[in-house]
């Protein structure tokens, strides 16, 4: 009998309809959820041109009888439920039966299909939509799907299509996401004719991540197992140290699906509260199981979205499972913490006579008989170098001309930035807007101290200033790269030893489209080993900084939509600045303090960070006066 039926017009109705066909990745992940729903064991996935010509998907599963074929291909058509009752009770990845047919209408298909018990398989061929073309055929038990010359007949979606290369990492991207839903399953992935990665299908999650993301990276994971009212919650979260600067590598499977929601990411953040730098994300592959009957995949056409009957007990056992992984590894740690007071440090910052005091810090010492887990934060005596560093080149560097395309904007519309004070010991600027600069009577800027570690307040020029450190710091260097570029090209300093970092498929898709808008900008990278990248030279405004880190925040500024090398160059240099700048929380001392205030205010102009928010904000004695009503 018959497996396949077309559902009736009421329950087809039920279904959320939409486009299932956008790119490549979405015919791959269609294909690979059937041969799950196949129950295969060993899926491969074969890509030529990231799959706009070629794409095959090869499963072991239990195959479709010859007379089921051709109805495979009907809209509406599946094996996998018959009644409205069944579609709130999906257990399947797919239940819509509209994937085939979708792809078939805009694709060349092939399907090869053998059950177990039948003698010889059936071939079926789809040509854009039209009626399959049937033949017996000798081949393996399961199916293999080929789809050729997508888009073929719909060139408006072609169009939308990015390179191949960029197809190809999304591709990647979502068989890498289902191996890791399935460690079950042995998944391999051939792009190009390279095998890419391939998992043992041994059941075991950490050995499917090790597969994908090397054993470093799953020695660096936590196991996570839990369960309240009904949720249950299992997988691997990061430790701290594999945190990214965005939420990429955070993995959330329910019942099976891959699905994003935000009581997911929220949950897990709150989890990691107090452990993770601001602008970091935590990583993880977690599962959770949850009755089908309390939430819905049908909301989207692509079922990547997922609503709960109550959210609540899915944040609670995030947040918890979460939580007790992290607990598990500090009680392990036995950690002992006391205060060390520093003696009061005296430091020269500027060639010559000048001196800065640095003022005392509380230390802590870490005292543990196991070597922690966590990473201990950059000890203090580099950062603080890093801090003179910068401070010493922003001392030699002149500020760079006002960048035309960026409107200013600013704070207070009472603020005119002033002029420069005299200040003989340094280098005369050399543009000629500033030598008129110059000349003019210098302000006297008063430091009056640092608020909430962020904010610089000082009096300059009769006002009352407030400096966001990290954002002023950010634009003088961003002004000083865009200005080495435009010169002599950008500093770069060679690393002493390599640093090799691993990008997710997408990730090193971006890498390899903007290697020229990265040599510009003062890296120098390549691909080394599937996955890693290794980089041997950097922009000299990031000496002490965390150079991967810094890299990732590049590449991730490259992600969004570029529409030019210029404007990609652009992002890439925001990445440079914003993490070669000082971090708002850092306790700076009176001449660091100082030597900000007085270059973000010879920014005259551009009183904006590179993102567009205020580097100062000011009151005139006149507005202080007024709120005090000496005034009115
Ligand atoms: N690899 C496969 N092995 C065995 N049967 C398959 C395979 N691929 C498709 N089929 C059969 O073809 C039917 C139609 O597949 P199709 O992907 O169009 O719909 P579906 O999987 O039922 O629902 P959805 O549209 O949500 O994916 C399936 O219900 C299944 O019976
Ligand atoms: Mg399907």
């Amino acid at each position: 009998m018959a497996e396949i039926k077309q559902l009736s017009p009421l329950v087809a109705a039920r279904i959320a309809a939409g486009e299932v066909v956008e790119r490549p990745a979405s015919v791959i992940k269609e294909l690979v959820e059937n041969a799950i729903d196949a129950l295969s064991t060993h899926i491969t996935v074969e890509l030529r041109h990231g799959g706009i010509t070629y794409m095959r998907v090869t499963d072991n599963g239990k195959g479709m009888a010859e007379e089921d074929v051709p109805t495979a291909f009907l809209r509406h058509a599946t094996s996998k439920i018959e009644t409205g009752e069944d579609l709130e009770n999906v257990v399947t990845l797919g239940f819509r039966g509209e994937a085939l047919y979708s792809v078939a209408a805009v694709a060349n298909v092939e399907i090869l299909t053998k059950r177990r018990e039948d003698p010889f398989g059936t071939s079926a061929k789809v040509s854009g939509g039209g009626a399959p073309v049937l033949a017996p055929a000798g081949c393996p038990d399961g199916t293999s799907v080929i789809v050729r010359d997508l888009f073929f007949n719909t060139p408006a979606r072609m169009k939308f299509l990015k390179k191949d290369s960029l197809e190809a990492g999304y591709a990647e991207e979502i068989v890498r996401k289902i191996a890791l839903a399935r460690p079950d399953i042995s998944f391999r992935f051939i792009s190009g004719g390279k095998e890419l990665f391939f998992t043992p299908g041994d059941g075991s999650l950490e050995n499917a991540v090790a597969a994908l993301f090397g054993r470093e990276y799953a020695n660096a994971m936590l196991p996570v197992e839990y369960a309240q009212d009904g949720v249950k919650i299992s997988g691997l979260i990061g430790k701290t140290e594999l945190s990214r600067p965005n939420r990429t590598f955070q993995i959330f499977f329910v019942n099976g699906r891959s699905v994003m929601h935000k009581s997911f990411y929220v949950a897990l953040g709150e989890a990691y509260k107090g452990q993770m730098m601001q602008g970091r994300f935590p990583v993880c592959v977690l599962h959770l199981n949850i009755d089908p009957a309390l939430c819905d995949v049908n909301v989207h056409p692509s079922k990547a979205e997922i609503k709960f009957a109550n959210d609540k007990p899915v944040f609670d056992v995030i947040y918890w499972g979460a939580k007790n992984a992290l607990y598990a590894i500090r009680d392990t740690r036995k950690l002992q913490i006391e205060s060390v007071p520093k003696p009061v440090q005296t430091e020269k910052i500027v060639q010559g006579e000048q001196t800065a005091f640095m003022p005392p810090k509380k230390e802590t010492a870490v005292k543990t008989d196991i070597k922690p887990f966590v990473k201990e934060e950059t000890p203090s005596r580099i950062e603080e170098e890093r801090v003179m560093a910068a401070v010493e080149k922003i001392i030699r560097k002149e500020a760079a001309p006002i960048m035309e395309d960026e409107p200013p904007m600013v704070a207070s519309p009472s603020f005119v930035p002033p002029v420069k004070k005299e200040e003989p010991q340094v280098e005369k600027p050399s543009a000629p807007q500033r030598e008129a600069i110059q000349e003019a009577p210098a302000p006297i800027i008063k430091i009056l101290g640092q608020a909430f570690d962020t904010y610089i307040v000082a009096e300059a020029d009769g006002k009352l200033l407030l400096v966001d450190q990290h954002a002023a710091h950010e634009r003088i260097i961003y002004n000083a790269l865009v200005e080495e570029m435009e010169g002599k090209g950008i500093d770069s300093q060679l690393l002493l030893l390599p640093v090799t970092v691993k990008l997710s498929p997408s990730e090193m898709a971006i890498f390899k489209e903007n290697s020229e808008v990265l040599l510009k900008s003062g890296f120098e990278a390549e691909e080394f080993g599937a996955g890693f990248v290794k980089i041997s030279m950097v922009p000299t405004a990031l000496s002490g900084c965390d150079v991967a880190a810094a890299f990732v925040e590049v590449i991730d500024r490259l992600s969004g939509r570029r529409d030019t090398k210029t404007e990609a160059q652009t992002y890439a240099l925001y990445g440079v600045a914003c993490k070669a700048a000082l971090k708002a929380g850092k306790l700076l001392s009176v001449r660091e303090q100082e030597v900000l205030v007085e270059k973000a205010l010879m920014l005259d102009g551009v009183a904006t960070c590179p993102h567009g928010r205020p580097l100062i904000l000011s009151l005139t004695k006149t507005d202080i006066e007024k709120q005090f009503k000496r005034i009115v």
